[in-house]
């Protein structure tokens, strides 16, 4: 708690420059050490805080981006992409082209306007439920367990429970399909996982630990 306390207060605290900004991301782009402060600064200050919890860290949204893109203009997609910093990090450190999809609009917001401000190519922020997309529209797919908060919710309360665990059941099952159908070569890129099952034909082709958490690389393979 006191960790998070102090966190919150730097997170707050921490104001930057257009031209320090623009410099993050030049050094980012250059391949050069950005931390996670100086990253997050791009956002405004209320939402900051929601990066520690729930944005992929700088550096493991470099190594993701680099496991989903194999070639130049590698359609990615990520599900449930909160304020695009993955897909920002990943179009500032790779050829591949970014889409992000995400159910909470303010955070999509955010996103266009940090994307706009600092004409970042080849990302595209989307507000909508993840269930719209057909990820077989896309080469690569990543995953920030983006349904975990579900059971979070409903560990906390009664109230509402059971449709909560309902919903987060027909996510992973959406999911599961989706993966089920996609073509072979597919890469999925998950950072503690995605919540379901893999379905026949994935081989696991890479996976690493950060901290608490495992981020994997997983491939459809030909039938
Ligand atoms: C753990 S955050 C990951 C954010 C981002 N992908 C990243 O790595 O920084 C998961 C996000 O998924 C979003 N989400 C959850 N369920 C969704 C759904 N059904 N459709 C779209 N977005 C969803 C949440 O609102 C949240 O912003």
């Amino acid at each position: 708690m006191l960790r998070t306390n102090l966190l919150s207060d730097r997170l707050a605290g921490l104001e930057t420059s257009p031209e320090e900004e623009r410099r993050a991301l030049e050094a980012l782009r250059a391949g050069t050490p950005v931390s996670d402060l100086q990253f997050d600064a791009l956002y405004p200050a209320h939402l900051r805080k929601l990066s520690f919890v729930h944005w992929t860290p700088l550096r493991v949204a470099r190594r993701a981006a680099e496991l989903l893109v194999d070639r130049p203009g590698t359609s990615v997609l990520d599900v449930g992409s909160g304020a695009g910093k993955l897909c920002i990090v990943g179009a500032l450190t790779t050829s591949g082209r970014f889409v992000g999809i995400e159910c909470r609009r303010a955070l999509v917001e955010t996103g266009v306007d940090v994307v706009a401000r600092h004409g970042i190519p080849r990302v595209e922020l989307v507000h909508g439920d993840m269930s719209t997309v057909d990820f077989g529209a896309f080469d690569a797919i990543y995953f920030y367990n983006p349904f975990y908060e579900r059971l979070m919710a409903h560990s906390r309360s009664d109230e509402g429970s059971a449709e909560t665990l309902r919903r987060h059941e027909r996510e992973v099952s959406h999911v599961e399909r989706q993966l089920a159908r996609a073509r072979a070569g597919m890469r999925v890129v998950t950072f503690h996982g995605f919540g379901g099952v893999w379905p026949p034909g994935y081989q696991r082709v890479a996976h690493e630990r950060y901290g608490t958490g495992l981020l994997e690389l997983w491939r459809k393979e030909e039938a």
